[in-house]
């Protein structure tokens, strides 16, 4: 047996120590009562669940600047790069993107992402692609695919047949965009094709939903009622929802209501929708964000996500789930030391939720040996301070260690010094 050694533990007091079965965990225990071989000594630093990507589009991945960088910033000269870039698609070059993102994904403690894949191909070039990424990863990072319609399934030629034929070749979720769509009634059509083929397939439904800054646009009442009315209910998640930014009080309201009612799970992905929205604001400008706090407050699971990696729609990022949790408390002011816990439960618990991971996600006896050592002493603290894990571990097996390398200082009238960050009375 080996053990995780020394382990700060949410929700329990005192340094623990972990087993490590195979490929799943064993018994947990006050530090000093199991013994074993130590895989890795957390120092009392906090270890958690691996961190969840509840949304990134693998397949757009890298391309920032090809064959031209998104002038304006915004998602619709986003759309049309992307366009263009979609034509110079090979297997390998979206496989060498995906793979390359996965492993800075792994490196960062995440060991689930759900990625989106652009359908709207009559070849199908990058989902075949991607289903091989999954087999390939499948090791270290448990990966969802979602068939995502980027140009429409109603607006697009045989859209809805280049969907379906992505159900049959594996596909984990179905998507849709009915905000894009060309009429409100293609937009409502396009959900209910969306939600009949992921009943008639057995599969989960994660659509792109309302992501503009139109108060008109109101799809994300369609979904949440056509999900509780066919039952699909929390294996269904509306994605970006960033119009509910701009809807008046009363409607708002009223949604949390059916949202509730529903029990889908929204995913906001505040880096990409605070630089893509607003954009055809005067001052003032909208954040155009769904509404985290208040949807969370109506007892709605959410969850934050990337969108992009160094892509058209947002140039920068290095695949740091603590990056998007640190964003997501800026836009959705989510300041109060319980909400920034939240925080980290939205790249953790509540993500995993969205992917649906239940028994197989946590740390307790007989779940799946995936961990991350944080060092740090809370979540708090490792969202204020962007620790890397020193150790990720990822189905029984140390796949990343980062050394913590803290920075030297020479200050006037002191001896030079370490400095880690930390106030003096935390210590
Ligand atoms: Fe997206």
């Amino acid at each position: 047996m080996r053990l995780i050694s020394n382990a700060r533990l949410i929700g329990r007091d005192g340094p623990h120590d972990i087993e490590i079965d195979g490929d799943r965990l064993g018994r947990i225990a006050p530090a000093g009562e199991l013994s074993g071989d130590v895989l890795a000594d957390a120092g009392d630093h906090l270890v958690s669940p691996p961190f969840v990507e509840p949304h990134v589009h693998l397949d757009t991945t890298l391309t920032a600047g090809e064959p031209r960088w998104n002038a304006s910033g915004s998602l619709w000269e986003g759309i049309a790069v992307w366009s263009e870039r979609k034509a110079f698609l090979t297997r390998e070059d979206v496989i060498d993107r995906a793979s390359e993102v996965l492993r800075w994904y792994a490196a960062n403690g995440v060991l689930h992402v759900r990625s989106h894949v652009d359908v709207t191909d009559p070849g199908l070039v990058a989902l075949d692609a991607m289903l091989e990424v999954r087999e390939r990863v499948a090791d270290v990072i448990g990966l969802q695919l979602v068939a995502f319609p980027q140009e429409g399934i109603c607006s697009f030629d045989d859209g809805a047949e280049l969907l379906e034929e992505a159900a049959r070749r594996g596909v984990d979720a179905i998507g849709a965009i009915p905000h894009f769509e060309d009429t409100r009634e293609d937009g409502v059509r396009s959900l209910e094709i969306a939600f009949d083929m992921a009943q008639r397939y057995g599969l989960r439904l994660d659509a792109h939903c309302d992501e503009i800054d139109d108060e008109q646009s109101r799809f994300v009442e369609v979904l949440a009622t056509l999900a509780r009315r066919g039952g699909l209910r929390d294996r269904a998640t509306a994605s970006h929802t960033t119009a509910m930014g701009s809807y008046n009080g009363a409607y708002s309201y009223k949604l949390q209501r059916i949202l509730a009612r529903s029990g889908i799970n929204l995913v906001c992905n505040p880096l990409a929708n605070l630089c893509l929205q607003g954009r055809f604001d005067a001052h003032p400008k909208r954040r155009g964000l769904t509404q985290v706090k208040e949807m969370l407050g109506a007892g709605v699971n959410v969850a934050f996500g990337h969108d992009d990696v160094m892509d058209p729609w947002f140039p920068l990022g290095t695949a740091s789930p603590l990056q998007v949790a640190l964003a997501g408390i800026a836009a959705a002011q989510l300041t109060g030391a319980a909400e920034i816990d939240e925080a980290f439960a939205m790249v953790t618990e509540r993500a995993a939720r969205v992917l649906g991971l239940g028994d197989g996600y946590g740390i307790a006896p007989g779940r799946p040996a995936n961990l991350v050592v944080l060092p740090a002493a809370s979540p708090f603290d490792a969202v204020r301070r962007q620790t890397r894990p020193t150790h990720v571990i990822a189905k029984g097996r140390l796949v990343a260690e980062t050394p913590v390398t803290p920075t030297r200082l020479t200050w006037p009238g002191r001896e030079p010094e370490d400095v880690d960050f930390v106030r003096a009375r935390d210590r």
